[in-house]
């Protein structure tokens, strides 16, 4: 955690290691506990832009793998051959565009932030709409057996959310990333094992 005037240590390192955003880190931690991500998958990224998460993604996934990137705003970085975008709103979205995917995705990942209001209960209702929305999608296109990882913001309907989560993965598990601000009320949900439709 950087203190006023001190540069934030994660941004100085994404700088230097070639990706445009700090959660890059956020998701190397959960990709050490978890070893979710694999060569040769098909993933989803809600929520790409600027790229952090993608390029990570693309290296791992490597050249048998794809990665389909979906977000309001264009990545900041050129994309690999194995990388994909759709500039779109996710809640707006039909979900026929994602259909020639349907059960065919191995993993999807949401580091998704509606705009922050600073009233928390607000922030929490956007992030959880947000979330809402992202599962019907994975749902729709999620490989049984497949995996997930939804960022959240702290509220009280992450409850009924998780309870909705628990009801069609193996098992769902809560994660705070060491690299997430102090003062975020943001949390990640990894579901594993998907049931299927
Ligand atoms: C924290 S950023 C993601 C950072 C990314 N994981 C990375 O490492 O580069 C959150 C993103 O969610 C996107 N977002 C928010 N609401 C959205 C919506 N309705 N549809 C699509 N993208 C949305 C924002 O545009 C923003 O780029």
């Amino acid at each position: 955690m950087a203190h006023p005037g001190q540069k934030d240590p994660f941004r100085v390192r994404a700088k230097i290691e070639g990706y445009p955003a700090r959660s890059v880190y956020k998701l190397k931690e959960i990709q050490d506990k978890f070893k979710l991500i694999r060569p040769g998958q098909r993933i989803i990224d809600l929520g790409c832009h600027p790229g952090s998460w993608l390029r990570f993604c693309s290296q791992t996934v490597g050249p048998e793998g794809q990665v389909l990137g979906i977000d309001l705003k264009n990545p900041t970085i050129p994309l690999s051959p194995n990388t994909f975008f759709l500039q779109a709103d996710l809640i707006s979205v039909p979900d026929e565009t994602v259909k020639e995917w349907a059960g065919q995705v191995d993993l999807v990942l949401s580091d998704l932030s509606p705009k922050t209001s600073g009233i928390k209960w607000l922030d929490h209702q956007r992030s959880l709409d947000l979330n809402l929305r992202a599962l019907e999608l994975v749902f729709l296109i999620l490989k049984k057996e497949g995996a997930v990882v939804l960022k959240i913001f702290e509220g009280e309907g992450a409850k009924n959310f998780l309870k909705k989560m628990n009801g069609r993965f193996k098992q769902v598990q809560v994660h705070k990333p060491r690299s997430s601000r102090r003062e975020s009320s943001e949390f990640y949900l990894i579901g594993q094992g998907f049931k299927g439709k």
